[in-house]
């Protein structure tokens, strides 16, 4: 990042001269961090929109053109070519890997998918009906209580350890929430299958019956996954680095991003596309919808629609749409009235003058949800999915924080707009009403 190049900041009688930093691609960054220093104002931003609130190397987004890469490579390769535990190894260590680093890492993340077995009795303890969100917040939260050797940040030994565990006991922890919710006994994870398949295996075989998913299933299980594997400085990742900047063990963290990704603005989201898509009933119907999402005195807003980075067709969403029409075409549903009307919906958002305007286009959620719900996730697991693939991204941000000798504890500073100073009025003197 060179720095040679100013912003000179002009307010009253002062004039400061701001560093830009310059990425590999993308905008330039003005260095406002010894502003309050130099000049006694801090900038406001809610939100973040024009804020970069760190230097990164693992994931570059450019919203106008919709460009998704990870590590240098554009998505849909990845999606295409690659498979989910290679592209996590490249986010992690920034280069694909060798046939041998391959192979050792496959074994390392396999050989740690299963979880302590006293956290069976965790699961008991939740409501039968309890989100598996909740749980998973819990349960995660939890395994810094059952994986005390892998706590200290400040080992990196220790770090790799707690991030193979994430990668690998995220989908063993989702499998049970979900065996949880529908009464079945959890399944042990299995050596012999790839990280996909395995999860598939945990979640829906049964003691009595085999479950064999067809290789098109698997693959698409993988690759919602990889698009779903890191997405930059998002809400739940810039919590799990939030949160870390206070020296909070991975685990932990990990918990608060799964927190934060809960919530319908993000992870939410493809749950609540299949809400909607399940309201509005009928395709005659979408006319109203659609009035009601440009009514600004109408909270109803098109779920799936819009994104506070990309202002084009979210490219995870090209490959999420394909993978959809796959997943539907394997099992044999050719006229599922879901799809038929989400691609209605789509047709219609996009000649819409509001949605063409404010470049509204379809994220991923909005075809993740119908393919997952086809692959037998009920609505509740959908965001639990978003976690699974999640977790490498918020791994590989995590560790590239703790690295950064940058790197100081997250402390956003405020507007303040409260009362002034006042002289505090005992009870007996204040107004009786
Ligand atoms: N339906 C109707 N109007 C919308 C929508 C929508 N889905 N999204 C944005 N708008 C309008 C919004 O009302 C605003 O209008 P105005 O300028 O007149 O006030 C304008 O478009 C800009 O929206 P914004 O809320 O300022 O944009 P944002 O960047 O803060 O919000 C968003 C991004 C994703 C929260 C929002 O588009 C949204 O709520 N979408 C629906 C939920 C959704 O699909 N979320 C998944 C995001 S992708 C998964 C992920 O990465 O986590």
């Amino acid at each position: 990042m060179g720095e040679n190049k100013f912003a000179t900041l002009k307010f009253g009688d002062k004039e400061i001269d701001l560093p830009i930093l310059e990425g590999a691609v993308g905008p330039d960054v003005i260095d406002v961090s010894k502003l309050y220093a130099q000049s006694g104002v801090f900038t406001y931003d809610p939100g973040f929109t024009s804020t970069a609130s760190c230097e990164s190397k693992i994931t570059y987004i450019d919203g106008d053109e919709g460009i998704l890469m990870y590590r240098g490579y554009p998505i849909d390769q990845l999606a295409r070519e690659s498979d989910f535990l290679e592209v996590c190894y490249l986010l992690l260590y920034g280069e694909l890997p060798s046939k041998v680093e391959k192979d050792k890492f496959v074994k390392g993340i396999t050989y740690h998918t299963m979880v302590h077995d006293q956290m069976r009795g965790l699961f008991n303890g939740f409501r039968r009906d309890a989100h598996p969100m909740a749980i998973m917040v819990g349960v995660v939260g939890a395994l810094s209580a059952y994986y005390q050797d892998s706590l200290d940040i400040d080992d990196p030994h220790q770090r790799m350890v707690a991030s193979y565990r994430l990668i690998a006991k995220m989908p063993t922890i989702a499998a049970m929430a979900y065996k949880y919710s529908v009464g079945q006994p959890f399944a042990y994870p299995r050596n012999d299958l790839g990280y996909a398949e395995n999860f598939l295996h945990m979640a829906f075989s049964v003691p009595c019956e085999e479950y064999n998913p067809s290789p098109t299933i698997i693959r698409a299980m993988d690759r919602i996954f990889t698009l779903h594997a890191d997405h930059e400085q998002n809400a739940s990742t810039s919590t799990v680095r939030l949160a870390s900047s206070s020296g909070a063990n991975p685990f932990a963290c990990i918990a608060a991003g799964i927190a934060c990704l809960w919530g319908p603005a993000h992870g939410g989201a493809n749950e609540a596309v299949l809400n909607m898509l399940n309201e509005i009933g009928t395709k005659e119907n979408i006319p109203e919808y659609v009035a009601r999402a440009k009514d600004k005195n109408d909270p109803f807003r098109l779920m799936g629609f819009g994104h506070r980075v990309y202002k084009n067709y979210d490219p995870r969403a090209k490959v999420m749409q394909e993978t959809c029409h796959e997943v539907l075409a394997e099992l044999g549903i050719d006229d599922d009235p879901l799809l038929e009307l989400a691609i209605e919906l789509e047709r219609v958002a996009l000649e819409d003058e509001y949605f063409v305007e404010k470049k509204l286009y379809p994220n991923i959620d909005f075809y993740s949800g119908i393919t997952l719900r086809a692959m037998g996730f009920p609505e509740s697991m959908f965001t639990v999915l978003f976690a699974v693939a999640r977790t490498v991204g918020w791994v590989a941000q995590w560790n590239e924080m703790i690295e950064d000798p940058k790197q100081k504890i997250g402390r956003p500073r405020q507007l303040y707009t409260g009362a002034t100073e006042r002289t505090y009025t005992p009870m007996h003197k204040r107004a009786h009403d």
